[in-house]
């Protein structure tokens, strides 16, 4: 634990600066994700809501406790094509610290199913977050939005790849964007 000290001041520094932070910055609001998939083989295709994407499995398990992930793949193509831009430099967003940001891209990895968002901008459903450290999936078009949920993933890994500092505070930030102006931001968020 030798980065303790520089962890708990900026535990500390988040604690102090976020008192009575609602998860999110100014300017943006925090949305539901609205998931549809099969939870049987063959369908039909059921449709669950809510906060987060745990809320929404937890939904899945509960009408299928039997329900498991199929094996899935966003295409390399995919991916390329419809990446635009990636910034680390999120000055309204506080550090996530990155283990926790990799458990939050583990989780995600390997959802099926479409995910749809209402109308933004700037509307954001926290689709994953612990101890503090969340991925946010974001809507900034001023109408609805569909997308594989695969997707999440590949983008929050993007940030990981790109965003995370060099140095012992192990903490990361940063956003990218998609073509179609919906983008994941990893970033602190009390939960
Ligand atoms: C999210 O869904 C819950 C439960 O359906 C609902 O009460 C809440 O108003 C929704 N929030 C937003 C921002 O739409
Ligand atoms: C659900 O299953 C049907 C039949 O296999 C398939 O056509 C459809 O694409 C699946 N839906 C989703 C959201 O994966």
């Amino acid at each position: 634990m030798k980065t303790f000290g520089i962890f708990s001041f900026l535990s500390w520094m988040a604690a102090t600066a976020t008192a009575g932070y609602s998860g999110i910055p100014d300017g943006y609001s925090l949305g539901n994700v609205t998931w549809v998939g099969n939870i049987t083989a063959g369908g039909p295709e059921v449709t669950f809501t809510g906060a987060s994407f745990p809320e929404i499995e937890a939904q899945i398990r509960q009408a299928n406790p039997n329900f498991a992930w199929p094996e899935h793949d966003v295409s390399s193509a995919d991916k390329a094509m419809l990446v635009d831009h990636l910034s680390c430099d999120l000055p309204q967003f506080y550090y996530a610290v990155r283990d926790k940001v990799i458990d939050g891209i583990d989780y995600l990895r390997g959802k099926t199913g479409q995910c749809h968002m209402d109308a933004g901008p700037y509307v954001c459903s926290r689709i994953s977050c612990s101890y503090d450290s969340a991925i946010f999936w974001c809507n900034d078009n001023d109408t609805p939005l569909t997308i594989d949920c695969g997707l999440w993933s590949e983008y929050a890994q993007n940030i990981l790849d790109e965003c995370q500092t060099d140095d012992a505070s192990e903490h990361i930030k940063g956003q990218q964007f998609n073509v179609d102006n919906w983008n994941i931001i990893v970033g602190y968020s009390k939960c």
